[in-house]
């Protein structure tokens, strides 16, 4: 049997064509980063896996996308603010909102309304809380006051259901940046189409998260690899590092 070598490869690649979204419509696509041994985090937290070439990649993806989805356990852990407009994305955002908007998954709405992921989001593109639809009232109230509000699914977000409402409503291009309980849910409901793996040059052990932390899929889900880049010789600090584009077999 033949093997056949992905680096070095000469060909540079534009990342906003390389991760180009392949349809207008409805496509959910997540962002992740793991060490060589599978983990999402360290000390736990993913940007201690990250570099130079990862944000960039982090960045781009973050352009191409209408909405970026999230739980709230990332939002928690990680002090998540709103999209900001970043150079890298050049005019990828022409003629559309200045920023994707934030989308934030939770059940419990436990979410400080008063930090900047509500309070310093574009007005073009204010922040989105995804719940359920038997959520706390007196939270949900708190949610309408300071965000969008969509619910969908009763005592857990369906997601199939409301990423078909974000589409409806003009956002088809999703980035789900985890974490990895909301992308074992989002996976496990079959609404993940596509995962771009971050694989981080680096071992870590302990008890840290794989990229999908839940329950068992009911049956595995089969992925082609769409592309497989390394950061160019600018950074050559980073060829450690690989970047995966992985499509959900139909
Ligand atoms: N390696 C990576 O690429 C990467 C990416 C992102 C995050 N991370 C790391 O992952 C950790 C956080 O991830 P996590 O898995 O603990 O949390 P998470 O997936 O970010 O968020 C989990 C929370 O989302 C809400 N949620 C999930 N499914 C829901 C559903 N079906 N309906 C309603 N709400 C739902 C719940 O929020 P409530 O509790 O508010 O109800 C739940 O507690 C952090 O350490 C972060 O640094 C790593």
């Amino acid at each position: 049997m033949l093997m056949r070598r992905l680096s070095p490869d000469e060909s540079p690649v534009d990342p906003a064509e390389a991760y180009a979204y392949p349809s207008p419509g409805l496509w959910v696509r997540a962002n992740m980063i793991a060490s060589v041994d599978g983990a999402a985090t360290l000390e736990g937290r993913s940007g201690g896996l990250g570099g130079a070439a990862d944000r960039h990649l982090f960045s781009v993806l973050r352009g191409l996308a209408d909405a970026i989805v999230v739980g709230a356990g990332t939002v928690r852990a990680e002090g998540y603010g709103p999209p900001r407009p970043a150079p890298a994305w050049g005019s990828l955002r022409a003629g559309r909102s200045t920023t994707p908007a934030l989308v934030i998954v939770s059940r419990s709405l436990d979410l400080d309304f008063g930090a900047p992921a509500f309070t310093e989001a574009a007005p073009d593109a204010p922040t989105v809380v995804l719940t359920a639809e038997d959520a706390d009232p007196d939270r949900l109230r708190a949610a309408r006051d300071r965000a969008e509000v969509i619910t969908a699914g009763r005592d857990r977000v369906d997601f199939p259901a409301a990423f078909a409402r974000l589409a409806a409503a003009g956002r088809p291009r999703l980035l789900c940046e985890g974490g990895p309980a909301v992308l074992a849910q989002v996976t496990a409901a079959g609404a993940l189409d596509e995962l771009c793996l971050t694989l981080s040059p680096v071992l870590g052990a302990g008890p840290a998260p794989r990229v999908l932390d839940g329950a068992p899929l009911p049956k595995p889900e089969e992925l082609r690899l769409a592309h497989a880049l390394q950061a160019a010789e600018d950074l050559p600090e980073e060829e450690g590092f690989l970047f995966l584009r992985y499509v959900r077999r139909r």
